[in-house]
């Protein structure tokens, strides 16, 4: 019998066990709801080639401002952020983050950032903070106005 002065220790996992919560949802608990808040680098797969071509023509108005230096596009359908970089040409990138996985990878500034929690990467996809691991690249070719992504 538990004397009344004494605290029964019991930590997080245990309380919210005891509320009913268990599996998903008490991972949903941890993680903030979301389950992409909780992954870290290690659990982030980098993008693989599936050989499929993307075309973007710059002479439509849509792709019209990778004609300029610092120019970006990213096309989230097929999860490729493509820079008019200022050193490198033209660089596409996938729009996937190492760092936690999250899609949001732009261009400024000449290199390549993460906006969830300020990542930066080089003109040629590696990392220069908070990520470890490169951006995946990929081949970019021109003819005229069109550029074409090999993914
Ligand atoms: S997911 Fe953390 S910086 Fe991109």
């Amino acid at each position: 019998m538990q004397n009344e002065n004494q605290v029964e220790k019991i930590n997080r996992h245990d309380f919210l066990k005891k509320l009913g919560l268990s599996g998903a949802s008490l991972m949903a608990v941890y993680c903030g709801v979301t389950m992409t808040s909780c992954k870290n680098e290690e659990s982030t797969t980098p993008a693989t080639s599936t050989g499929k071509t993307v075309t973007f023509d710059m002479g439509t108005t849509a792709y019209a401002k990778l004609l300029t230096k610092g120019g970006y596009h990213v096309d989230s359908a097929n999860s490729i952020v493509i820079a008019n970089t200022s050193d490198n040409g033209y660089v596409a990138v996938t729009l996937v983050c190492t760092h936690e996985g999250q899609l949001k990878v732009q261009y400024a500034t000449n290199k390549f950032m993460c906006t969830a929690h300020g990542a930066t990467f080089d003109n040629k996809g590696n990392a220069l903070s908070v990520a470890s691991r490169a951006l995946t690249t990929y081949k970019v070719s021109q003819t005229g106005n069109v550029l074409t992504v090999t993914i």
